[in-house]
C-alpha cells in the first residue's frame, strides 16, 4: 500500500456515543484515494461503537491507523462486552486486525508519499500521575487536591489497570514497550508518534483545570520526540484542538471533542487535520 498519491491526515476525541459527532463522522472523507488516517483515541466507549466507527473510517481511507484512548480502555456499565484492562485492549487489538486497521501491537507502517519517508508509530503509554497539580508534590496530594476541587477524571472508575495493581504500573509496562519498539527503529529514522496522551506536558498547560493534568500523560516520554526522530507529534485527548512546536517538532492535537464543545467555537472543525505533507 503506497501513500505516494495522497496525504498523511489525523483525528481524535470524535467521541461517537453523541449523536452530533455521528452525523460529524458520516460526513468525514478523504480527499484522494491514496490518503491514509490516523485515529488517535477516544473514539468512544462501548466496543460496538468503536469497531462501527473504524470499519467505517477504513472503507474511506487507503490505511487506519489507530491508537487507544482513555474512553476505548473503560469497562461502562451499558456495554455488553465488560472486559476490563490489559485484556480489553488485547480485545481491541484483535478487533482492529479484523477489519485491518493498524495498532501500537503491529508493524509500523511507512508513509512513503509527499513528505515521507516517514514511519508513523502509534503508541499506548496512559499516564502515572507524574504531571502533579500545580502547588502539590506528591501523587496523594495532587489527587487529593483534584478530590477537594471535584476535577476527577472518570478513568478513576471506569479505567481498570488488570492485571496490573494500578495505572500507574500498567504505563510503566506500555512505556516500556513503547520505547523498546522505537529504540529498534533504524538510527535516523523520521517518524511520526502518535498518542492519544502528550508526550509532553507542556501541553496542559492550558488546561482550564491544570489538576487534571494528571490523567494527560507521564513525564517518561518528555525526550521522546527528539530522541525518536519525530517530524510530526499526533495526540488528542486534551480536546484543544492547536498546532504547537516543542523543541523545533511539530505537534498536532487533532481532537474533535464533545458537541458542547466544539459547536461553541467560531469556526466549524476543519478535520481530519493535515499531517503530511
Ligand atoms: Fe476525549
Ligand atoms: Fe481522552
Amino acid at each position: 500500500m503506497s501513500g505516494s498519491n495522497g496525504s498523511l491526515y489525523a483525528v481524535a476525541d470524535l467521541h461517537v456515543s453523541y449523536a452530533e459527532n455521528r452525523r460529524f463522522v458520516d460526513g468525514l472523507v478523504p480527499t484522494s484515494d491514496g490518503d491514509w488516517l490516523i485515529v488517535a483515541g477516544d473514539v468512544g466507549e462501548i466496543f460496538g461503537d468503536v469497531e462501527r466507527t473504524l470499519r467505517l473510517l477504513r472503507r474511506r481511507w487507503a490505511k487506519v491507523i489507530w491508537a487507544p484512548g482513555n474512553h476505548e480502555l473503560w469497562t461502562h456499565p451499558n456495554d455488553p462486552v465488560q472486559l476490563r484492562g490489559a485484556e480489553r485492549y488485547a480485545a481491541l487489538v484483535r478487533m482492529c486486525r479484523d477489519n485491518g486497521v493498524l495498532t501500537p501491537e503491529d508493524d509500523f507502517a511507512v508513509w512513503d508519499g509527499v513528505g515521507g519517508p516517514v514511519t508513523v508509530a502509534p503508541l499506548c503509554q496512559l499516564y502515572d500521575y507524574s504531571w502533579l497539580a500545580p502547588g502539590t508534590t506528591s501523587k496523594e496530594e495532587s489527587l487529593r487536591y483534584a478530590h477537594s476541587t471535584g476535577v476527577v477524571c472518570t478513568d478513576e472508575v471506569l479505567l481498570h489497570p488488570d492485571p496490573y495493581p494500578d495505572r500507574e504500573s500498567w504505563s510503566a509496562a506500555r512505556v516500556a514497550e513503547s520505547e523498546r519498539r522505537l529504540a529498534a527503529l533504524a538510527p535516523g529514522v523520521r517518524t511520526v508518534l502518535v498518542s492519544h496522551w502528550p508526550l509532553v506536558r507542556q501541553p496542559t498547560d492550558v488546561l482550564w483545570y491544570p489538576e487534571f493534568a494528571q490523567w494527560c500523560g507521564t513525564s517518561r516520554t518528555a525526550d521522546w520526540h527528539t530522541r525518536f526522530g519525530a517530524e510530526v507529534a499526533v495526540y488528542g485527548h486534551l480536546h484543544i484542538p492547536r498546532t504547537t512546536h516543542y523543541d523545533g517538532v511539530r505537534f498536532e492535537e487533532v481532537s474533535l471533542g464533545y458537541p458542547r464543545e466544539w459547536s461553541a467555537r467560531a469556526t466549524p472543525p476543519r478535520l481530519p487535520k493535515l499531517v503530511l505533507p
